[in-house]
């Protein structure tokens, strides 16, 4: 091993500043470290969506004749394919859940305070685009309820002004059909892949050179419990969550299926009970409740308020920067949060009543 490691560290000599860093980078160890694995684990279940997504490539068929069939290969015929969808489909909702806990653990502990604002900026982009995949990848298997669900979701920009514009770009014509199939589909797999390397490549840069932070007066106050090195002490324990997490994400897509429904049909009216993913629920019950004259547009313009203000939160919440507790921005965070778990339930409820 050493004498690979000698022969690479020959040829890529400018590297070992790095790896040096790495050697002698150190985590802090304090009450609330087990917040601090969320985002390693979002980042193994974004590892897990690249393999599985590329093997599923190998038999997916992105045509409006030909994609139900496909799914219906993968699962039946195709040697463990439907464990590997399974994977997937169970996999892209745990990354996403990761990245929720992810994002509320570091807003509380205020980790985006100064130096860490890209860090945030960065992150928040992420999630962005983690939630464009799970728009896009719904379509794909194209049964009847993500063929509704895409018809709800991107007609959301008509009421904005120029959204019918937008409304056409999204599906590739008037109405969703093998168009925005083809759209969906290159979304899914090559545009927003691609942008999240990027991104993704900047924030874990970002954690790595700025190392991790402490909650704010943990110092101070004596709470520090020792430091653990990044390499190999803190990465390991990173690696057993990762065990946790395969584990878990095995036993959910073996016991409980996603359902694969049946084929799409434009010409059939909307079944009942179509919804989108569990994660755009806050944002669907929000337009439900907005349901008078002009609401739906002023529900769209409240959301982008909310998300820019909660995408810039490092550049306006100064006290945190100057490590003092910032309690109006904790409060914000405690009613963002409620607001998502409280309307995210009130779909659930509904729904739930319906089956
Ligand atoms: C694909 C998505 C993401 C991945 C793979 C990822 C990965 C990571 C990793 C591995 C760390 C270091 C360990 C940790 O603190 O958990 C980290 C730190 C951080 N992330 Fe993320 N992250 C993602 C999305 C996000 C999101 C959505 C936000 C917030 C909007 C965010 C904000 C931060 C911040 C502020 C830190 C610094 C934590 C500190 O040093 O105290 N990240 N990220």
């Amino acid at each position: 091993m050493s004498a690979v490691a000698g022969w690479f560290q020959e040829r890529f000599y400018v590297l070992n500043p790095i790896i040096d860093y790495l050697k002698h980078k150190e985590v802090p160890k304090h009450r609330l470290s087990f917040w601090y694995y969320f985002g390693g684990l979002g980042l193994f279940f974004f590892v897990i969506q690249i393999l599985t997504g590329l093997l599923l490539l190998q038999y997916y068929k992105p045509t409006e004749t030909d994609a139900f069939a496909s799914f219906l290969f993968i699962q039946g015929e195709v040697p463990f394919g439907w464990l590997l969808r399974q994977i997937h489909a169970w996999s892209a909702n745990l990354m996403i859940m990761m990245l929720f806990i992810h994002m509320f653990s570091t807003f509380f502990m205020k980790s985006y305070r100064k130096p860490r604002e890209l860090m945030w900026v960065s992150g928040f982009v992420l999630l962005l685009l983690s939630l464009g995949f799970g728009f896009t990848g719904y379509l794909l298997p194209w049964n009847e309820l993500a063929f509704f669900a895409t018809q709800v979701g991107t007609e959301v920009p008509k009421v904005a002004p120029g959204g019918a514009f937008l409304v056409e770009i999204l599906r590739g014509g008037p109405e969703v059909g093998g168009e925005t199939l083809t759209r969906m589909f290159s979304l899914h797999v090559v545009l927003l892949p691609g942008l999240v390397m990027l991104v993704l490549a900047a924030h874990l840069t970002l954690v790595q050179i700025l190392g991790t932070s402490a909650p704010i007066g943990y110092k101070e106050a004596g709470l520090i419990k020792g430091y653990d090195k990044f390499f190999p002490t803190f990465l390991a324990k990173d690696g057993i969550g990762w065990l946790i997490g395969f584990a878990l994400l095995i036993y959910l897509a073996v016991m409980f299926p996603w359902e694969i429904g049946v084929k799409a049909n434009p010409l059939s009216p909307a079944p009942l009970g179509i919804k989108p993913e569990w994660y755009f629920w806050a944002q669907f019950q929000l337009l439900k409740d907005f349901k008078f004259e002009g609401g739906e547009l002023l529900a769209i313009i409240l959301f982008t308020i909310g998300g820019v203000v909660w995408l810039l939160v490092p550049f306006i919440d100064r006290q945190a920067s100057e490590e003092k507790k910032s309690p109006i921005f904790t409060i914000f965070g405690i009613l963002v949060l409620a607001f998502l778990l409280i309307n995210t339930y009130r779909v659930y409820a509904e729904y739930s009543m319906l089956k």
